[in-house]
């Protein structure tokens, strides 16, 4: 069973906004750039939210196991943990994330989460967590992505195709 159309884009635009979202966290964690930054990814974020929802649902409702049957059963099951392992890190980040800037009384939240929990120690625990998971999505991205480029440069088959975004009318 193939990936739909709708999964596809979610796919894209969710590694587009991480993208966003990773580079403007760390320049407010770092001081790249004086203002901006934390607003940009506070907007980013909540816009996040709801892909990842809908990107879920899509998931549950349309279960894909694309070409396991041509694939080892190795590499069926790393697949499997690496793309879990992907939509855990991106729940994580958002829940942690929330909570922390909740706490932080960010201003451009939607519905911030309670003050005196995201306060908390358990709050602080959250923030330190937001930190630690981007060495975690780091890791499972790199080999995503090197299990993408060994089988389109090693094996030559074409998973690549599978998350390609087609462009023209059908
Ligand atoms: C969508 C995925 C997200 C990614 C990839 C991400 C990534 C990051 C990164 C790389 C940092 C810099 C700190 C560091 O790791 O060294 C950061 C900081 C932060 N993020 Fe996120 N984030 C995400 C979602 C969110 C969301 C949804 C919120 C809240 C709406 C949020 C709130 C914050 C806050 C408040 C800080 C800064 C805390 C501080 O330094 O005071 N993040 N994020
Ligand atoms: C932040 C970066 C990324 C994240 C979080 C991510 C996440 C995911 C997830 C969760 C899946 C499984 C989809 C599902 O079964 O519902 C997937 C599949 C896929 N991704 Fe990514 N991805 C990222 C970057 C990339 C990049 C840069 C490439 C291209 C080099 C890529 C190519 C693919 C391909 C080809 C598949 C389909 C694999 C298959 O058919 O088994 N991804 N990705």
């Amino acid at each position: 069973m193939k990936y739909s159309k709708a999964q596809i884009r979610y796919h894209w635009i969710s590694f587009a906004i991480l993208v966003v979202m990773v580079l403007s966290g760390l320049a407010y964690s770092y001081d790249w750039i004086d203002t901006g930054s934390m607003g940009l990814h506070q907007v980013g974020g909540q816009i996040f939210i709801a892909i990842l929802a809908a990107r879920i649902v899509a998931r549950l409702v349309r279960p894909v196991l694309a070409d396991e049957e041509n694939h080892s059963r190795f590499e069926a099951l790393t697949a499997r943990l690496v793309h879990g392992g992907l939509y855990l890190c991106m729940i994580a980040y958002v829940v942690t994330g929330y909570v922390a800037a909740s706490g932080l009384r960010d201003p451009l939240l939607v519905a911030p989460v309670n003050q005196g929990f995201a306060r908390s120690d358990m709050g602080e625990l959250f923030l330190e967590a937001h930190f630690a998971i981007k060495w975690v999505l780091l890791a499972l991205v790199t080999l995503h992505v090197a299990a993408v480029l060994k089988h389109r440069f090693w094996d030559k088959d074409s998973t690549i195709s599978h998350m390609a975004l087609n462009f023209r009318k059908e």
